[in-house]
């Protein structure tokens, strides 16, 4: 494993190392954007009205989000990535001076006082080891009645210390649990050995909002829906299990 470590902090920022990233670049979500997520359709419903709005993004990536706001009437977006190799895609596919891309450590990154309207982020606050110090400084960087839009990997997904299916006696996948309430890091083998992610239970998740002063919205786990997995029938294993922890919360 190459994990590069950024600023000699936590942040092991892997989706620059080489391997990782030409897994990530080739899966579906990469290639399609918002159109390939599988959580899309269930996210989209949980945004306001964009036209006007400022927009920060947290986690960017390739910046499909920060492009497709502005394509519904955001009046600015800054998309926020620690990786130089997603920051490299998401300039690349971008010809629009109304989205700027900034380089940042979400574990410190500090965003001005009552800078924007709606913050949305997506897969990527799992990755930190202080979402409390970033939702308060997210709660702070919203106006009032500006909205929080998020998604992370589902607790149940996060909490295996070897998470992957099993296949029972009778033919029955399964995605066995044995440390759930054991918070903290976790190891796997996604797109690349050592990929740390870090696991909260859904109590906690909670928690974090309420305590940094945001009233809840929306909670979804995501699987997919009865339609989905006609259109797509290899998605039916994933009705075992949640795979995506959605919500959306306001500033008061
Ligand atoms: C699964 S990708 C999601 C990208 C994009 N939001 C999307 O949904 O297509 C997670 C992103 O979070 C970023 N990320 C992870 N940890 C981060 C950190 N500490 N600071 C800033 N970005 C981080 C990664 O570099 C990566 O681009």
């Amino acid at each position: 494993m190459t994990a590069l470590l950024y600023c000699a902090s936590v942040t092991q920022n892997i989706y620059d190392d080489p391997a990782f990233f030409a897994g990530y670049s080739a899966l579906r979500r990469s290639r399609e954007g918002l159109a390939g997520a599988l959580e899309w359709s269930a996210l989209r419903p949980m945004l306001p009205e964009l036209s006007g709005l400022r927009v920060l993004d947290l986690g960017c990536g390739f910046g499909w989000f920060c492009r497709w706001a502005r394509s519904k009437g955001a009046a600015s977006v800054v998309g926020v990535d620690v990786s130089e190799n997603m920051l490299t895609q998401a300039i690349r596919r971008t010809t629009d001076e109304a989205i700027r891309y900034e380089r940042s450590d979400l574990e410190s990154f500090t965003p001005s006082t009552d800078a924007f309207d709606l913050v949305w982020s997506s897969l990527a606050l799992h990755y930190l080891v202080d979402v409390a110090g970033l939702l308060a400084r997210v709660h702070d960087a919203l106006t009032p009645g500006g909205r929080l839009v998020a998604s992370v990997e589902h607790p149940i997904y996060t909490a295996p210390t070897r998470p992957g299916w099993r296949t029972e006696e009778d033919g029955r996948r399964t995605w066995p649990i044995d440390n759930y309430a054991t918070e903290g890091s976790r190891v796997t083998d996604w797109l690349a050995p050592g990929a740390i992610k870090q696991h909260r239970t859904v109590e906690t998740w909670f928690n974090l909002l309420r305590g940094a002063d945001f009233m809840l919205g929306d909670l979804r786990e995501w699987t997919p829906t009865s339609e989905d997995v006609a259109a797509e029938p290899e998605l039916a294993v994933e009705r075992a299990r949640p795979m995506f922890l959605l919500f959306s919360a306001t500033r008061g």
